[in-house]
């Protein structure tokens, strides 16, 4: 998820740009700024790039994904389900919003699975947070259709996938909210950054205020004197993210998304030769926004030989299933609720009750579509890497 390998001279314009002018802040300074808005442009480019009516920029990824909660108005009492591999910032969002995360198992797209789901659902549930993970799509139509049914919000976690769509429509479009990460690894980046898109006005207006403090933007005021609708926080993007958004959007599809795909294919062709490999479900290729290449093997230890030699001729790979922060398994501080705080919420409440305890989840789909699962991270400039990964591919084949 490599937007820092083109990183150059049109971002350095648009940061000079703010620069200039000296405004760093995204609101106020009208004169001084000289009609320059990076982050409102950048919002404006963004929403128009997803095909949505309204984008918000925010501090981070999981900004995002907390704003669309707030916006939703999902808090104590509700429950919101999301998937079992996931970055944990998914459900740790959650959990900042008082809410109770559930988890449902993943199918072979490794993400969420519909028919999981469906079984799920409880009297509390109120949303569905499914996670488009590894760049590619989730069955989100079939999601949202299940959310329909039982009256559920849906917000697309779309901070692996940016870019990505499926038939043509945007990924974070489906749902009633989308949200993206432009971390310092992902697709686009801005550093530390994100986005909220949906085509609702009156949730947009509720994420743009909650996200700035309460403030009710009321154009015939001055910022000092706006009021107040409800509580708020501070999830702003500055104007140097903005910015560095705008160079990086302009990159995405033409360079960013082009080269990966045509990386990804050339590795996938080498992995294809054998019977014992399969590939991972995308149910769109097309829309494949191809920052990782996923297989599988047919049983967990084949997977972890397959790896060890790989990894042993050079490869650059990753076993998610051993690895700390995506799959539920090693999620120890969530399975053991362990919190600084000291009633013990979230996971109790202040009497001592159990709000949420994880000490028994067991998830047997994930954890066997995880064990035979290998990741060949994909990114731009892969020259150099390709024949190492050919080679090592084919030397590793012996193990199969
Ligand atoms: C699936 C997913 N959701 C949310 C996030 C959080 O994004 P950020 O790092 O911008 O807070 C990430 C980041 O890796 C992610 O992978």
């Amino acid at each position: 998820m490599p937007g820092f390998e083109v990183l150059g001279d049109e971002e350095k314009k648009e940061i000079m740009d703010v620069l200039s002018r000296g405004v760093l802040f995204r609101y106020e300074f009208d004169k001084e700024r000289q009609g320059v808005y990076k982050v409102e442009t950048f919002e404006r480019e963004f929403a128009k790039y997803c095909g949505v009516n309204h984008a918000l920029a925010v501090s981070s990824g999981t900004a995002a994904l907390r704003v669309a909660l707030a916006a939703l108005g999902i808090g104590p009492g509700d429950e919101v389900i999301t998937q079992g591999f996931t970055f944990v910032a998914t459900w740790e969002a959650v959990l900042d919003s008082g809410a109770i995360p559930a988890f449902a198992e993943i199918d072979d797209t490794l993400c969420m699975d519909p028919e999981d789901l469906e079984s799920r659902i409880t009297p509390r549930t109120r949303a569905i947070i499914p996670v488009h993970m590894c760049g590619a799509q989730a069955r989100v139509g079939e999601i949202t259709e299940i959310a329909k049914r039982h009256n559920l919000h849906v917000i697309e976690d779309t901070a692996q996938s940016c870019g990505g769509r499926l038939n043509g429509k945007a990924l974070g479009s489906f749902g009633d909210m989308g949200t993206f990460s432009f971390d310092s690894v992902k697709t686009i980046t801005t550093g530390e950054g994100g986005m909220v898109i949906t085509d609702r006005e009156d949730l947009y207006i509720k994420a743009s205020e909650y996200h700035d403090h309460g403030h009710d933007h009321d154009p015939t005021v001055g910022r000092g004197l706006e009021k107040r609708n409800f509580l708020g926080f501070n999830y702003r993007m500055m104007e140097l993210q903005g910015a560095l958004g705008l160079a990086q959007l302009r990159k995405l599809d033409d360079i960013i998304l082009k080269r990966q795909r045509e990386n990804k294919q050339r590795i996938k062709e080498a992995l294809s030769r054998y019977e014992e490999i399969t590939f991972r479900n995308v149910p769109d290729p097309e829309g494949d926004t191809a920052t990782f290449l996923i297989f599988f093997l047919p049983t967990g230890e084949k997977a972890r030989d397959f790896n060890q030699a790989l990894v042993s001729e050079g490869a650059n790979t990753v076993y998610w299933y051993d690895t700390p922060w995506h799959y539920y398994g090693k999620w120890e501080h969530l399975l053991q609720g362990k919190t600084l705080i000291n009633s013990g919420y979230p996971f109790k409440d202040d009497r001592g009750a159990t709000r949420g305890d994880y000490s028994n989840l067991v998830m047997p789909k994930t954890d066997e579509i995880m064990s035979r699962a290998l990741t060949i991270p994909i990114s731009i400039h892969m020259d150099e890497e390709i024949p190492v990964i050919l080679k090592a591919v084919e030397k590793a084949s012996r193990v199969l």
